[in-house]
């Protein structure tokens, strides 16, 4: 039978705990699709990959990646199995969360700055190493597990291959950043439509404390990159990936890539349904500027920390405060 009872987003305005400060919000003011950030053909020779994919690191801190070897139907079936889920009722979604140790956060459990609510609901596990992981995963929708790792494992690859023409580009040993993205956490979430997307956010403006992370869009806009003091739309592009550069990764580079501030808004019409794939490393990896790039005329700019400290000095808010769970979940909200 179907279920109609309402959810948190059936509502013909919003609501006064959705609404962001001024100073947060989205505003009226239209904001423009960025056509220059850079979509990188994984096709292309290596040298041109490597040379794009460092000057939209440095200019952007963001980029898209199209040709990446994974077929449509891995992501398009992924995307649809978060939509399922999504739709389930809540209690039924946090009850699969309870039992089986992932985080869950519908909409009205956030907390975030200021107190306003995300306009999204949101899920989160590990997924690396895929077979210790695999067992908190959700067993609903039934499929969930068999889709999900198909997706993973490519992502994988593809993180690892992104990894290695980073490293390539900024003059690193070989293996230097695989070597410490020993951690993937997924996230998924659901933007369902809003009555004025101009007072509330998907997810405000912050910086992943990722090394990078690997996101796949669907087929709605909502993504968007601060650069210059401007907001920018990231362009949908079909079946592409966009990689955007953590703040792991601008303190490894040291300084020479910038991780990519970047928030969510949300639209009138369409659901959005994202699934972003955080490579981190491990809570107490020692994260510094890589010591072959540091000269007399370029010194570190960043203390080393582990990540784990480096998570905990940040997480006065935002939506990565359980950034560093490795296989273990640290505590469900709700
Ligand atoms: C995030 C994020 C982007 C999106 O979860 O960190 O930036 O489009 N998501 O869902
Ligand atoms: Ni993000």
């Amino acid at each position: 039978m179907e279920n109609h009872r309402s959810r948190w987003f059936d509502v013909q305005s919003v609501p006064k705990s959705h609404i962001f400060s001024h100073e947060d919000r989205p505003g009226k003011e239209p904001v423009p699709v960025c056509r220059t950030i850079p979509i990188v053909d994984l096709g292309l020779q290596r040298l041109e990959m490597v040379r794009k994919i460092i000057e939209a690191s440095r200019e952007f801190g963001l980029f898209q990646v199209i040709n990446h070897g994974m077929e449509e139907s891995v992501i398009v079936e992924a995307i649809r199995v978060f939509k399922e889920l999504f739709s389930m009722p809540a209690e039924e979604i946090l009850k699969e969360a309870n039992e089986s140790g992932w985080v869950y956060m519908g909409s009205t459990s956030h907390g975030t700055k200021g107190g306003a609510n995300l306009w999204r609901d949101n899920i989160k596990h590990p997924c690396h190493p895929l077979e210790e992981c695999m067992k908190h995963w959700p067993r609903n929708p039934t499929r969930y597990r068999e889709v999900i790792e198909r997706y993973i494992v490519e992502i994988r690859r593809l993180s690892l291959r992104v990894l290695e023409l980073i490293s390539e580009g900024l003059g690193l040993e070989e293996g230097y950043l695989g070597g410490i993205s020993q951690v993937q956490i997924l996230t998924a979430s659901n933007y369902p439509p809003c009555p004025d997307p101009s007072l509330t956010l998907g997810v405000l403006k912050h910086v992943d404390h990722s090394l990078i992370t690997i996101l796949a869009q669907g087929n709605a806009r909502g993504l968007q990159v601060f650069k210059d003091g401007k907001w920018l739309g990231v362009e949908v592009v079909p079946n592409a990936f966009v990689v955007n550069i953590g703040s792991q990764l601008e303190i490894i580079s040291n300084g020479k890539l910038r991780g990519a501030e970047h928030r969510v808004v949300t639209n009138q019409e369409v659901a959005r349904t994202t699934i972003a794939t955080f490579i981190n490393p491990v809570p107490d990896c020692i994260i510094q500027p890589a010591e072959v790039l540091l000269t007399n005329s370029n010194p570190a700019l960043y203390p080393p920390l582990s990540f784990r400290e480096f998570v905990n000095a940040n997480k006065a808010f935002g939506p990565h405060t359980d950034a560093l769970q490795n296989g273990v979940i640290s505590k469900i909200s709700s």
